[in-house]
């Protein structure tokens, strides 16, 4: 059986960006595929992290796991610090990785901006445990929002490259591949649709957290920025099934709130087009309000009541961590011998 493995990031509190770019598809996958799915303290880690924030957060975040679908019984969901592994290969990979590979990841010069020297190195080096959290599985394929998709390709260079360097060519890490399924790949803010919606941006208004109440929902969605044009009809596409770059720069607020709309009814644009051609933000964000209440709701409403006995999350994550460790440990072990490294 094939292997899939994410992870998420315990950093703030998960939005729809995370729902719907990432979560709601790794619910699915569980059925078909033997899969792993990881709360990535130890990449939280890389920014400042309250101690005690972080532990609720990691938390909340398998909670999220759970409340969208996820099972303990199909899936292994464990935190990734519970695994050592992971830490063990991110330091052979960090052997491997070339600096100017690293210097081309635009996550970190967003991240950085002009304080890059203030960076942990670990932000740095970020990729790296990222490549070794799917290696030390050898898994196949790696559900993502498209904010991921660089990150992922740097991953596949790892992996070629120990390969080569270590392996006489011989497959050890298979490369792995990313499912990015367009509808959600890519929530942005509601504050400014050129932004992506993101759990360290700290300004409430921005996102739709999956622990929000309708309340807060049909609130946020009424203040999110909007244009003073009508809706576009499906012609504006053209001959292509999603807008280009050209129409996306134009109106970013208009195809976010559109886009969220697609995603979250699971439609095509030409559908989501067709439903709002001509008409006002204000039809749009009412139905959305109702779309995303009856989404959204009830898998903060389940967040909460697992989170009431934070004992059982620890044990299911520390269940599936040790499942994860019986994984893990023949591979890294496997690796650093082919790197020389006595037993
Ligand atoms: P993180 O924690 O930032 O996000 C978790 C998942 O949510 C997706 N996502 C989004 N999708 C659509 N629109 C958005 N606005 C949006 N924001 C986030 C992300 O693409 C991701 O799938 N580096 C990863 C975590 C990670 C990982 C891994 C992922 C660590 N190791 C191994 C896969 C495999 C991250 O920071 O995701």
């Amino acid at each position: 059986m094939q292997r899939v493995l994410s992870g998420v990031q315990p950093s703030g509190r998960l939005h729809i960006g995370n729902y719907f770019g990432a979560l709601r598809h790794f619910v699915p996958l569980q059925d078909d595929y033997e899969a792993l799915y990881c709360v990535v303290d130890l990449h939280a880690i890389t920014t400042p992290q309250e101690p005690a924030r972080l532990r609720a957060a990691t938390l909340e975040t398998a909670a999220a796991f759970l409340a969208a679908g996820l099972s303990p019984e199909r899936a292994t969901l464990f935190h990734q610090s519970g695994v050592p592994a992971h830490a063990e290969l991110a330091w052979l990979l960090n052997c491997v990785v070339r600096v100017g590979w690293l210097e081309r990841m635009t996550q970190f010069k967003d991240k950085t901006g002009s304080h890059r020297e203030a960076a942990s190195a670990g932000l740095y080096v970020y990729p790296a445990l990222m490549a070794a959290d799917i290696l030390v599985y050898r898994a196949q394929k790696v559900p993502v929002g498209e904010d991921q998709k660089q990150h992922l390709e740097l991953v596949r260079d790892i992996a070629a490259k120990f390969n080569h360097d270590w392996c006489d060519g011989e497959e050890y890490f298979p490369p792995p591949e990313p499912l990015i399924d367009a509808a959600g790949a890519r929530v942005m803010s509601l504050r400014d649709g050129r932004r992506k919606m993101s759990k360290s941006d700290q300004g409430d208004a921005a996102c739709i957290y999956l622990r929000d109440s309708s309340d807060d929902i049909a609130r946020k969605l009424r203040r999110a920025k909007s244009d003073a044009d009508a809706l576009p009809s499906a012609e504006i596409l053209g001959d292509s099934a999603r807008p280009s770059a050209e129409l996306l720069a134009a109106r970013p607020e208009a195809w976010n709130l559109l886009g969220i709309w697609r995603a979250a009814n699971s439609e095509t644009w030409n559908d989501t087009l067709a439903r709002f051609a001509g008409r006002g933000f204000s039809d749009l964000k009412n139905e959305l309000t109702e779309l995303l209440v009856e989404i959204v709701v009830p898998v903060g409403t389940e967040m909460d009541r697992l989170l009431a006995d934070g004992d059982e999350i620890q044990k299911i994550l520390a269940r599936g961590a040790e499942k994860a460790r019986a994984l893990a440990e023949p591979v890294v072990r496997g690796a650093a011998e082919r790197m020389g490294l006595l037993r």
